[in-house]
């Protein structure tokens, strides 16, 4: 019964995890838009810094933005708040379903640290709340009146931080924990400097006092942060996904990479919401990074030759997907906690494993993200035999 429940948790969770998320990003992207797309005009009413027509679902809409505040506040005014804390809230929900509650198998790997499931847990929320910190005396610290400045350090230090985490979690355990990083500052501007600015704005002016245009200049540098991180913090979410990205040699400089092209791709768009030519070298750059991440994607992992060696025979492979994978790929797995073949993958009969050699191929041969946390202690001359026999082509003899 508790499996189904926690199946259903993660289900609902991720619904609104995702909801969510396409709310807070498409606003932030709606706003981003509009606010580079302003234009200023003769005759617009002091204190504005420009006007935007834009029409959608048959109607004209006529938007004017006030630089600090309007002189007298509206009645009825929306906040845009919720999108943000909803996605952390429903993704911390489904990190604690996905990987807390299944530690073992996805936020720890011995061969890379040998931690308990707690130890795993407590290290995963250490390490989102010290760099967060980290990050935030960084942009309050003079660092932060440069943007160029801050910009290169936050990138070195979250790749620096990336390979922290590969040192520590599995590879998927990882790359959800640098997503969940990324996704935590995004989320903590809003709530920690983005709306209690607004709100101080709001105060002074209901007080009668000129609101300190220093709050509204802060609360715009987080959200330019926000911005260039978006790309790659739904990037870093799906690539848990994707083993060749997570549970390869050079996982952490994939990162890197990823954490340069999004950007890129962001400043693209900004551009042209700007009314400008959209830098071309942008979508170079990014076509680069995309070729260097699939070529490292292809190194595999430490000491799995792939395609080398005599062609083993079927027997000794069967002999090794039997006693790594099928305790948990088979109808009735044996393994305490899993009720169901995960993903309907069965690997207990020689044509099952034979249909399931391409994935067999990504996920345990080009790369070690099964079995989960190499829980079940697959070698690397397994990993190569199993390799050998997918070049020789596979054949069930
Ligand atoms: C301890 C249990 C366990 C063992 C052992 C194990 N797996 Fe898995 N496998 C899982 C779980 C759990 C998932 C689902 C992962 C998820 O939810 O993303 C999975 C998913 C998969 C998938 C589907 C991946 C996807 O996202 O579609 C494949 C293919 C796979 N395993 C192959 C293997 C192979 C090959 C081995 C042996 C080398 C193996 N597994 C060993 C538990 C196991």
């Amino acid at each position: 019964m508790e499996v189904v429940l926690t199946e259903w948790a993660s289900a609902l969770i991720r619904w609104t995890h995702v909801i969510a998320g396409i709310a807070w990003i498409g606003s932030s992207f709606y706003f981003i838009h509009l606010d580079l797309s302003l234009r200023p005009r003769a005759g617009l009413p002091p204190g504005v810094k420009g006007e935007a027509w834009q029409v959608h679902g048959g109607g004209f809409y006529h938007m004017v933005k006030y630089l600090v505040a309007p002189p007298n506040l509206p009645d009825h005014l929306t906040w845009f708040k919720w999108e943000a804390y909803a996605t952390w809230l429903s993704g911390f929900g489904l990190l604690v379903v996905v990987y807390y509650f299944n530690a073992e198998m996805f936020l720890v790997d011995r061969s890379v640290l040998d931690l308990s499931p707690n130890a795993a847990i407590a290290m995963s929320l250490g390490m989102l709340l010290v760099p967060w910190l980290a990050y935030e005396i960084a942009c309050r610290s003079p660092l932060g009146k440069s943007e160029i400045a801050l910009a290169l350090v936050g990138y070195v230090f979250l790749v620096g931080v990336t390979y922290a985490y590969t040192q520590i979690f599995s590879g998927r355990g990882a790359f959800v924990q640098i997503g969940a990083l990324v996704g935590t500052i995004m989320v903590a501007n809003v709530f920690v400097v983005i709306i209690p600015n607004q709100k101080k704005i709001v105060a002074a002016m209901l007080g009668g006092t000129d609101p300190n245009p220093a709050w509204g200049e802060v609360g715009k540098q987080r959200s330019v942060h926000n911005n260039y991180l978006t790309l790659p913090v739904v990037f870093l979410m799906i690539s848990t996904h994707y083993p060749l990205m997570f549970a390869t040699r050079y996982n952490w400089i994939i990162v890197a990479i990823l954490l340069l092209m999004g950007p890129a791709i962001r400043h693209f768009y900004n551009r042209r919401h700007e009314g400008k030519e959209g830098p071309l070298w942008t979508w170079a750059a990014a076509a680069v990074g995309a070729l260097v991440i699939v070529w490292l994607s292809a190194m595999g992992t430490p000491g799995v030759k792939v395609g080398e060696g005599p062609a083993p025979k079927f027997a000794a492979v069967q002999e090794i997907v039997t006693s790594r994978c099928s305790m948990c790929h088979a109808s009735e797995p044996v393994w305490s906690g899993i009720v169901f073949p995960p993903k309907a993958i069965r690997l207990d009969t020689a044509d099952n494993i034979r249909g399931h050699r391409h994935e067999i191929e990504i996920q345990a041969v080009r790369s070690n993200a099964m079995p989960p946390g190499n829980i079940t202690g697959m070698t690397v001359d397994e990993r190569s035999i199993v390799a050998a026999w997918l070049a020789a082509g596979a054949a069930k003899d």
